[in-house]
């Protein structure tokens, strides 16, 4: 009954009242007039060193405040999920159709006739004018948290897991269909793949061996579709679950772990259960290396990425007396905000060798000639690029932060702001504001004319950096991410009640695996010799964030230390 001008909103549990559920409640007014800002929150977390030091030491207290972290990053994701690219309401379609990848906002509605539902100008800039003007690297900026390359292939393939988009579908559709950490990336997509991927003997994977080494096994031995271009020798055509780990030898260096570390923990099953099948040993183990991806992902990688000094901790069991959801659908907007692609170096520097993207890109040779060993120590003695802060994507990859522009508008996506507002942050009021100063800013002016029409990837990667120590994202990436990542690592079955007990994962021993999992456990349990230096921050970088105690907690403080001039020096000894 009522017309495409009035409208009624529905703020049912929301905490607020009022025709566009604005006005907060007696409560809701309470909590937001004591709530710190989420730029005081990371303040604290990453100043203070010697109070967390003690902090991390008092089981119950740190106990208390992961439990906090979870519960209030993973309440600002829907779940049971809501909406997807072609439905802006909720219905039972959007909600069971797992091809879609789920939508936190709904899509703007196709009727709106000026772009991000803003008035102001009627066409978006073109994608490529946006990412020459101000996402295109000009120098190398490294990254100030000293984030290294064995970082940067960490993420590419732990995430490749999930973010998998069905581009015969469209950006909106992924073939992943666990959404989650359902470790497809290493056994497969589909029952067959994986059939194909195995020995079928104790549980293992099929492999080869090369220079005394284990490597995955070729596509002629494992008959499973792989994207090779036509001049890659048979030899190097390795075959793993996901079908594009060649395009990297990083991927396929972590591929190479994973599987040496699934084989080694299959011999640990076939000795405690001498009695078992290569199928309960194959499944068993497949739950041990989700549990450590986990693990490692948690107390290593977020650990890293976070710069807090705040120790944090996998433990499922601070989330039993919580009301939380163990599922999980993966989000648009996780894959699109995830798409790092500036962490990557003009090029890679391996033992005495230095690899072009050409070199570099789809030879598995590299990998197999220089040895794990070799990688990992040059991945982790090798800075990655940072993040935000604008200008720092590639030449290389280019057209990929094109797509990431194209696909998001295909997708309809609702404004950087909108998304701000989304995740209880304060929308931008200025470019100014949005990038910290004013030249790019005034690039982003002249394109889009309001702050209120900027888009949501290349607002991601030009936002300033979030204030020393933790220059890598600004607020908007981490504050969005950190809800989904929590939510997909904590939603996953194995963090349940039912699941999450030792008889789960084959007994004690098993269960021991996850719960001392490390990334350098991964690393120096499965390569031969002494064990490479293995790590997500680059050695002995100077720490950027080391005397930021008594800088002023604004964000003023950003253009005071550059940390391009600080770490010239040590990425050329690099
Ligand atoms: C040399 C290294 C890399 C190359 C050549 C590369 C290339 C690409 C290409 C060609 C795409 C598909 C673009 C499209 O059609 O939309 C893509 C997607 C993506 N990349 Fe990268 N990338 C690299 C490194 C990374 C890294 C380090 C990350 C870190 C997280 C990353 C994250 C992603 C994500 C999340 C997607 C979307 C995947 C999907 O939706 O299926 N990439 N990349
Ligand atoms: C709700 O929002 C609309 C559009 O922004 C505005 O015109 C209207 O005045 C708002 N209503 C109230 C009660 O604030
Ligand atoms: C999901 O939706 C797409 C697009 O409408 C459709 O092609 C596909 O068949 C649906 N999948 C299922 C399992 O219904
Ligand atoms: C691949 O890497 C090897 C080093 O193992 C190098 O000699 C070769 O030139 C590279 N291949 C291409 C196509 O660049």
């Amino acid at each position: 009954s009522k017309g495409s001008d009035a409208y009624e909103c529905d703020c049912t549990r929301t905490g607020f009242y009022g025709q566009n559920c604005s006005t907060p409640e007696f409560f809701t007014w309470i909590k937001l007039t004591f709530k710190p800002s989420p730029n005081a929150v990371h303040y604290a977390l990453t100043h203070f060193k010697g109070l967390w030091v003690v902090i991390n030491r008092i089981s119950f207290v740190r106990d208390a405040i992961m439990r906090y972290v979870l519960t209030s990053r993973s309440h600002l994701i829907d779940s049971p999920p809501t909406y997807n690219a072609d439905y802006d309401y909720k219905n039972w379609e959007a909600y069971s159709n797992l091809s879609y990848y789920t939508r936190t906002l709904p899509p703007l509605p196709k009727g709106c006739p000026a772009p991000l539902g803003v008035l102001g100008k009627v066409e978006l800039p073109e994608a490529k004018l946006v990412v020459e003007k101000v996402l295109l690297r000009r120098h190398f900026i490294p990254d100030p948290q000293g984030t290294s390359l064995m970082f940067a292939f960490f993420a590419q393939h732990f995430t490749h897991q999930f973010f998998k988009s069905d581009m015969a579908k469209g950006p909106a559709f992924t073939k992943s269909l666990g959404h989650g950490v359902d470790l497809t990336h290493i056994y497969g997509d589909t029952l067959e793949r994986q059939h194909k991927l195995r020995l079928f003997k104790d549980g293992k994977l099929k492999f080869q061996v090369f220079n005394g080494e284990v490597y995955p096994p070729t596509v002629r031995e494992a008959p499973v579709d792989m994207i090779y271009p036509p001049y890659v020798p048979e030899e190097h055509r390795l075959a793993v679950g996901h079908e594009a780990f060649g395009l990297v030898p990083g991927l396929m260096m972590y591929a190479t772990l994973w599987l040496r570390e699934h084989n080694r923990v299959c011999d640990i099953m076939r000795q405690e259960h001498p009695e078992w099948d290569d199928e309960r040993i194959f499944q068993t183990t497949r739950l041990i290396l989700i549990g450590e991806t986990i693990k490692i992902v948690i107390e290593d990688y977020v650990q890293h990425l976070s710069g807090y000094h705040f120790k944090l901790k996998f433990d499922p069991e601070l989330l039993f007396k919580e009301r939380f959801q163990y599922q999980n659908r993966i989000a648009s907007e996780f894959n699109t905000l995830y798409h790092w692609h500036p962490l990557m170096p003009d090029a890679f520097h391996i033992q005495d060798q230095v690899y072009s993207y050409k070199q570099f890109t789809f030879n598995n040779s590299l990998l197999m000639e220089h040895g794990v060993n070799s990688l990992v120590e040059s991945f982790t003695k090798q800075v990655s690029g940072r993040v935000a802060g604008g200008r720092n994507v590639p030449h290389n990859l280019m057209h990929v932060a094109m797509k990431s522009i194209e696909h998001s508008r295909n997708m309809r996506y609702q404004s950087l702001n909108s998304y701000r507002e989304r995740f209880s942050m304060t929308p931008y009021t200025s470019f100014e504001e949005l990038t910290g100063e004013k030249e790019m800013a005034a690039e982003l002016q002249k394109m889009y004319g309001h702050i209120d029409r900027m888009e949501l990837y290349p607002g991601l990667l030009v936002e300033k950096p979030r204030p020393r120590p933790s220059g890598i994202f600004g607020e908007t990436l981490v504050e969005m991410g950190a809800p989904y990542s929590l939510k997909g690592l904590m939603g996953n079955p194995i963090c349940s009640p039912e699941y999450w007990m030792p008889s789960t994962f084959g007994g004690s021993v098993g269960f021991e695996i996850v719960n001392s999992a490390s990334l350098e456990k991964l690393v120096c349990q499965n390569v031969k010799g002494p064990c490479p230096v293995t790590s997500f921050r680059v050695p002995n970088m100077p720490d950027v964030g080391a005397s930021s105690e008594n800088s002023s907690m604004g964000l003023s403080g950003i253009g005071q230390l550059n940390p391009t001039v600080l770490l010239k020096d040590r990425t050329s000894e690099l």
